[in-house]
């Protein structure tokens, strides 16, 4: 499917504001060591995780709040006001409430009246699907400034006794602000896919309408997360592997083209199973999930962040984002740099 850009696009979209927010606890694997039996070795070695940040109600660190900070601080980048803004999507499966949205919530935060906001839930793809819905509404004329928030707060559904799960998963928030352009630069694609049939290899437990509190027991209530580790590493590099050549194949790109992957942060293994499989060195392959873990919605637009904060992409750069997660979903996109 080679890239024939539609009559109908006269629109394209750009990234013009990058930012992250982090939860001020931080997490080591050594505190892990007197939780559950696990040790710094094991977890470094299998994962590449040496610490990760915690959020706590008692620091105002909800979900709303992390997705809003980090939204400022993308506003304040992309130098826009608030009242530019016309569409939030956030990507999450930890909203504060099942309802209103987060991106409702955020929007009442920035004062950010023009706006219509909605949620997407597609597991650790979340940000990912949030950004095809966004680009394909900028290129429609439907919207002109967008925001898109990835966040989540897994540590809210994480089963502290579960340490084949405990120790991945962590919490945090990214944001990008987009806008419309004419010029032939910003998102050249995005591409989404999902397969249900495999749902049971990362879900949370029973929860909402499925099993309504008032009919259960609370403590049966409580909403974990569970996954097939083993299963799911190897379906990870597959699906993020041929979600990525299918941009790079739709744009007539080679890997070679590609000036950084901003992958999904779930294990360090994965990573360097997906650069071997696309030929990129590893140099080119961004990773912090040594500090913050898995943020799942969160932790593209949080890498995306640091990256650029970095000054590690420089205008007309090719960058790929890839992502894997619950659902099974996957996603990818490739960005043509144009700040
Ligand atoms: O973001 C969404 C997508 N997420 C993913 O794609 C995650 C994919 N999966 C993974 O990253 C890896 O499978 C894990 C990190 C979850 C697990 O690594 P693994 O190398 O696949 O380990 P394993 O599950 O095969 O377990 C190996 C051993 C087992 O012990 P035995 O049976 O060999 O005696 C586990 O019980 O390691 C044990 N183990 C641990 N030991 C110390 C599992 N978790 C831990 C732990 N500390 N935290």
């Amino acid at each position: 499917m080679e890239r024939k850009p539609s009559i109908h696009s006269m629109y394209q979209t750009q990234i013009i504001g990058t930012g992250s927010c982090l939860p001020k606890r931080v997490l080591t694997n050594k505190d892990l060591e007197d939780i559950v039996d696990t040790s710094d070795k094991w977890i470094t070695r299998r994962t590449g995780i040496k610490e990760r940040h915690i959020s706590s109600n008692n620091e105002n660190e909800t979900t709303t709040e992390l997705a809003t900070q980090a939204s400022l601080k993308a506003i304040e980048m992309a130098g826009i006001e608030n009242q530019d803004i016309d569409l939030i999507i956030t990507g999450t499966v930890t909203s504060d409430r099942q309802f209103p949205s987060t991106s409702c919530m955020v929007q009442d935060s920035l004062k950010a009246t023009r706006a219509a906001g909605f949620d997407v839930s597609a597991g650790c793809s979340g940000f990912l699907y949030a950004l095809s819905i966004a680009d394909n509404a900028i290129r429609c004329g439907t919207s002109k400034t967008a925001l898109v928030i990835g966040v989540d707060r897994l540590s809210s559904i994480t089963n502290w006794l579960d340490r084949s799960t405990c120790v991945l998963l962590a919490d945090g928030a990214g944001a990008v602000v987009l806008n419309s352009t004419t010029e032939n630069q910003g998102i050249l694609s995005t591409h989404i896919r999902s397969d249900g049939a495999l749902w049971e290899l990362l879900y949370s437990s029973p929860g909402n309408s499925y099993s309504p509190k008032i009919l259960n027991d609370l403590d049966q209530m409580t909403y974990h997360l569970r996954m097939e580790g083993k299963r799911l590493f190897k379906k990870a590099i597959n699906c993020l592997t041929s979600i990525a050549k299918e941009a790079l194949q739709y744009n007539s790109l080679s890997s070679s083209d590609i000036n950084l992957v901003v992958p999904h942060q779930a294990n360090q293994r994965i990573i360097e199973g997906l650069a071997k499989s696309l030929a990129i060195p590893l140099e080119k392959m961004y990773s912090n999930i040594q500090l913050f873990g898995n943020t799942s919605s969160a932790s593209i637009p949080i890498a995306l962040d640091n990256a650029n904060r970095e000054g590690l992409i420089k205008k007309n750069d090719y960058v790929l984002l890839s992502s894997f997660g619950a659902g099974l979903t996957w996603a990818s996109s490739i960005l043509n740099w144009s700040r």
